[in-house]
């Protein structure tokens, strides 16, 4: 590679511009702009909204600099990468920002409830801020529980635009049904704690020997943080419980007591087929839920062959790319309690000093690269 001009413009100004003058090539496929990284701010937003290429190097964190500009000299096809997130400021989506910026790549975060679409035969379209989205390789959906619905028909308009998404919007509303997931699974023989689902049973002394007898776990299916998931130590409780949800109309799960777990479970991150990072949380004295919002704390963890399995079949079944997990670990071996399809960032890159985020940008750098032609980028490309 040629060395950087010593009078290279870019040094000296911030503009697109002057970045292409310099070497005289096309930004995006220049591996000599991505030498002038000397910049460590974004260069200025294009007329569609994008940065057209950004250095943020001396912000990277967890040390990979040596190794993101390793991969970008093997990767000179530098992509547009369209975040779907609510908010720019979050840790994970500021991680992924980070990490395929410092890769070479162009980022930009839109917010996915002001995406519109034209769902003309033929010629899908995403528009945004009054301009039509064009030319995004890949789409990172960071798509929030409350948005569900909206989030995935954004995504799946992307699929039918021929864009590569990190997850699918079929697997992401697979995984964000708590009782279709555990019915895939089921399914697929993954082992899970012993899961009774009911609307308005006739018999609630049934529904919990189905599932064993008490102790018994009772969640809302709606629930998330550890909120309404509740331990019922005795068949009264259970059933006052299960009673008092009934009354609110709330759809309830029923699981086996998982004690041994000892208020654990075990997040895997995998990406792709590997699991790369696993912590473990651990709830807070005297509580048998170890989500870190109810006082838990995470700690590295090793894995062992069959938790690994567990967790990456799991996330097969879902059809997710990237998924987050959770496991408990019980007398019988692992069991799979959830399946989340926009894992979080900042829980196991703190807890495990990986650079996560970097690793879903490489995930998606090795995809394109194999399917250059575009047409299997996507299992469904919107079906689904
Ligand atoms: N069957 C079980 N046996 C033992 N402990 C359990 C069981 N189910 C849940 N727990 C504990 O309770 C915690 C919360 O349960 P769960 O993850 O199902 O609900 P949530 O965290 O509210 O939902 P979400 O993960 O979708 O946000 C788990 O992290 C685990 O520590
Ligand atoms: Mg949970």
């Amino acid at each position: 590679m040629d060395p950087i001009p010593s009078n290279c413009p870019a040094l000296i100004s911030d503009t697109v511009q002057a970045a292409k003058h310099c070497c005289d090539f096309s930004i995006r496929d220049c591996v000599q702009c991505y030498r002038c990284s000397c910049i460590d701010r974004p260069l200025p937003m294009n007329d569609q909204g994008f940065g057209l290429v950004c250095f943020t190097l001396s912000g990277f964190s967890h040390g990979s600099d040596t190794k993101s500009s390793h991969s970008l000299k093997q990767h000179k096809q530098l992509m547009k990468i369209a975040i779907l997130s609510r908010n720019p400021r979050l840790y994970s989506t500021r991680r992924l920002v980070e990490a395929a910026q410092s890769r070479g790549h162009e980022v930009v975060v839109l917010d996915v409830l002001r995406c519109y679409m034209n769902v003309t035969a033929n010629r899908p379209e995403v528009h945004y801020n009054g301009k039509e989205i064009t030319g995004v390789d890949a789409v990172i959906p960071r798509i929030g529980a409350s948005v569900t619905f909206y989030g995935t028909a954004v995504l799946r308009q992307f699929e039918m635009m021929g864009t590569f998404p990190l997850n699918e919007s079929v697997a992401i509303s697979r995984s964000r049904d708590k009782l279709r997931s555990l019915q895939l699974m089921s399914r697929k023989g993954v082992d899970m704690p012993v899961t009774g689902f009911a609307h308005k049973p006739g018999d609630t002394k049934d529904l919990l020997k189905m599932v064993g007898g008490t102790p018994v776990v009772i969640k809302l299916l709606e629930g998330t943080q550890g909120i309404g998931v509740v331990l019922a130590e005795t068949p009264k409780a259970a059933e006052s419980v299960v009673e008092a949800f009934m009354g609110l109309k709330a759809n309830i799960l029923i699981q086996e007591f998982i004690k041994e777990a000892g208020g654990a479970d075990i997040r895997c991150f995998v990406v792709g087929d590997k699991v790369v990072a696993a912590m473990k949380r651990q709830g807070a004295e005297g509580e048998f839920r170890s989500n870190l919002h109810r006082g838990g704390s995470a700690t590295l963890t090793k894995l062992s062959a069959k938790e690994r399995a567990t967790a990456i079949k799991a996330a097969k079944t879902m059809g997710l790319n990237v998924a987050g997990v959770d496991l408990l670990r019980s007398a019988r071996g692992p069991v799979v309690m959830e399946v989340n399809s926009s894992p979080g960032l900042e829980g196991i890159e703190t807890a495990t000093s990986l650079d996560i985020a970097s690793m879903q940008i490489e995930f998606i750098e090795k995809h394109l690269e194999k399917n250059v032609n575009r047409s299997t980028l996507t299992k469904t490309r919107g079906k689904g």
